[in-house]
C-alpha cells in the first residue's frame, strides 16, 4: 500500500465521526446500532438523510451545511475517499454528519425500520451488464430495503450521468407504482437555480467536463 493511502487509513482509525464496519458484523445478523443511530451517534432525533456511495461526500457535506437540522451520514466501502469527507466535516466542526464504511449491500441490516427520512444515490456505478442488474441501487431488490428503512413521508434522489441507468430506474418505478416527483435528463437545463443542484460530486464534475448530461430522479417510496 502506498505510503500516503496507509497514512490516510491510520488516520481515518483516529476520526471520531467515522466507524467502519466490518462485512462480518453486518452479512448475517442487523448492526447493533441499527435504528439507534440518531440517539446514538447525534444525540437527537432529528430527521435522517443517509448518502450511499458517498465517495469523498460532497452531498452529504453540501446538504449538512445547509440544513443543520437534520442529521447526514454517508455510506461507502472505501476508506480514502470517506478519510476526505470525515476530514472535512472535523475541519469544519460540522456535528450532524457521520461516516460508515461499511458494504451497502445489507443496508437494511445497518438501518432499522422507519429510521432513514432521504436517501442520496449519487452517481452509483451503473453496472451496466444483464448479469449485474440486480446491483443497480434503483434495483427491485435495493428498493424494497430502502422501503424498510424509510419513513412514510420519504425522498429519494438519483443523480446520474448513465442513460441506461436513468431509464432503467424509470421503468423500475414505473412498475413498482412509486410515484415519481421529478425526473430530467438535463437537471442542468430544467432546475439551475435549485441551491441543492450547486453542489457537484467528484464523479460528477468528470462527466461534466466530459460533456456529459446529468439526469436527476426524485421519487417516494408508498409504504401501504
Ligand atoms: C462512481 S462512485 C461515486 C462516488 C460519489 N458519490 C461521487 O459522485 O463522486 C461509486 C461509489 O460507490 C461506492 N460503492 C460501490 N459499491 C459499493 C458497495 N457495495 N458498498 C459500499 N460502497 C460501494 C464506491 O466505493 C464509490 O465510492
Amino acid at each position: 500500500m502506498a505510503k500516503r493511502k496507509k497514512r490516510k487509513f491510520a488516520e481515518l482509525n483516529t476520526f471520531t465521526n467515522v466507524l467502519q464496519i466490518p462485512y462480518t458484523e453486518l452479512w448475517n445478523k442487523d448492526y447493533k446500532l441499527k435504528g439507534k443511530w440518531c440517539e446514538e451517534v447525534f444525540g437527537n432525533n432529528n430527521p435522517l438523510v443517509v448518502e450511499l456511495g458517498c465517495g469523498k461526500a460532497e452531498y452529504t457535506l453540501g446538504l449538512a451545511r445547509m440544513f443543520p437540522q437534520k442529521n447526514f451520514m454517508g455510506v461507502d466501502i472505501k476508506g480514502e475517499r470517506i478519510w476526505k469527507g470525515a476530514k472535512t466535516a472535523l475541519e469544519e466542526g460540522l456535528n450532524n454528519v457521520y461516516f460508515v464504511r461499511a458494504k451497502i449491500d445489507f443496508v437494511d441490516r445497518l438501518f432499522g425500520e422507519n429510521e432513514v427520512s432521504e436517501i442520496w444515490l449519487t452517481f452509483p456505478d451503473p453496472q451496466p451488464t444483464k448479469r449485474r442488474a440486480k446491483k443497480r441501487l434503483t434495483s427491485p431488490n435495493f428498493l424494497n430495503m430502502y422501503k424498510k428503512i424509510l419513513v412514510s413521508d420519504n425522498t429519494v434522489h438519483l443523480k446520474t450521468d448513465n442513460d441506461l441507468l436513468y431509464e432503467y430506474t424509470l421503468e423500475v418505478l414505473q412498475d413498482a407504482g412509486y410515484p415519481v416527483l421529478i425526473s430530467t435528463d438535463d437537471v442542468y437545463r430544467d432546475f439551475l437555480d435549485d441551491k441543492i443542484f450547486g453542489i457537484k460530486t467528484f464523479y460528477e464534475q468528470m462527466f461534466l467536463s466530459e460533456g456529459k448530461k446529468i439526469k436527476y430522479i426524485r421519487f417516494s417510496i408508498p409504504k401501504e
